[in-house]
This record gives C-alpha cells, sequence and structure tokens, in this order.
C-alpha cells in the first residue's frame, strides 16, 4: 500500500473513533441526561463521519487502486498529498468553529478547505479514470 493510503486510511479511522465517540455520548445522553452542552456534539459528530471518516477512506482506497499507467505512475501524487493535508485542516477548522464560541467564521473557512481538498483529489484522480489502452 503506497504510503500516502497508509496517512489517508489511519487518518480516517481516527475520525471514525472520534465520530463514534461523539455519538455515543450523545446517545447516552438521550438516556441519562447528563450534560445539555453534549448536544454541541452533533455537527462535530457529522463532520467526522461523513468527511473524516468515509470521504477520505474512499480517498485512501482510490490513490492505492486507481489504475497506474506507465511513466506516470500514480499520477500527481503532490496534489494527493495537498489534499490529505488541506482536508484534515478544514475538517479541524470545521469542529473549532462549531465548538469555540466566537469562532463560527472558521466553519466557512474549513468548508472552503474541504471543497480545495475535493478539488486537489479530483484533479489528481481525473487522468487515472480512463480504460485500459485509452
Ligand atoms: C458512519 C456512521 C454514522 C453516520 C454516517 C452518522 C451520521 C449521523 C447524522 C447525519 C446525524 C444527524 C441526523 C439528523 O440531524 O437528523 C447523526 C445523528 C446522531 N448520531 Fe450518528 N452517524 C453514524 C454513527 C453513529 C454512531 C455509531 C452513534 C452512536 C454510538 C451515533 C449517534 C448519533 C446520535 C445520538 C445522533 C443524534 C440523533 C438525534 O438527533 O436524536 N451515530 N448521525
Amino acid at each position: 500500500m503506497p504510503r500516502l493510503s497508509v496517512w489517508l486510511i489511519r487518518a480516517a479511522l481516527i475520525h471514525l473513533g472520534l465520530g463514534f465517540a461523539f455519538g455515543a455520548l450523545m446517545l447516552f445522553n438521550k438516556g441519562i441526561p447528563l450534560q445539555p452542552a453534549l448536544w454541541r456534539l452533533l455537527p462535530l459528530h457529522i463532520e467526522s463521519v461523513l468527511i473524516g471518516w468515509t470521504l477520505q477512506l474512499a480517498m485512501g482506497v482510490a490513490f492505492w487502486i486507481l489504475p497506474r499507467f506507465r511513466g506516470t505512475e500514480r499520477g500527481n501524487v503532490t496534489l494527493a498529498w495537498l489534499a490529505f493535508a488541506v482536508l484534515n485542516t478544514g475538517v479541524l477548522a470545521v469542529y473549532a468553529g462549531n465548538w469555540i464560541a466566537g469562532w463560527r467564521g472558521l466553519i466557512a473557512v474549513g468548508r472552503t478547505l474541504e471543497l480545495v481538498a475535493a478539488g486537489a483529489f479530483a484533479a489528481h484522480a481525473w487522468p487515472r479514470v480512463k480504460a485500459p489502452g485509452a
């Protein structure tokens, strides 16, 4: 497995652990109310499981498994590393923007970084998506 896939999939697993922990805390809090502020974990839960886990796992597997072509191998690897770094920075910015009062502006910054990451990954993957011999 290429090094970038290792990083992407390990980071995705960390987000899975975080997302499930946030979900478990909210679920517990529904049955046995501990602290109303735990509901503020909902946007962090959604961010972790949908972007941090699902999207990042797909990127990690895609980087590994998409066809390689002689001469170019895995294409523009720099763009794919950029996507990894920017995606995780974006998720952390969205966490902080949702959690820390007065930092809501970071949510828009985080979402923009996530869009940049998606664009960078797509630009990396596009030339690798073609039929054999094409
Ligand atoms: C990959 C797996 C998961 C995904 C994609 C996911 C996604 C979501 C989404 C989108 C919501 C918002 C629903 C809404 O507002 O209508 C939500 C809410 C919630 N999730 Fe998850 N979730 C996952 C796993 C879990 C797990 C494992 C737990 C518990 C251990 C959990 C506990 C909760 C709770 C308690 C809520 C709030 C429900 C409410 O509004 O009453 N989730 N989840």
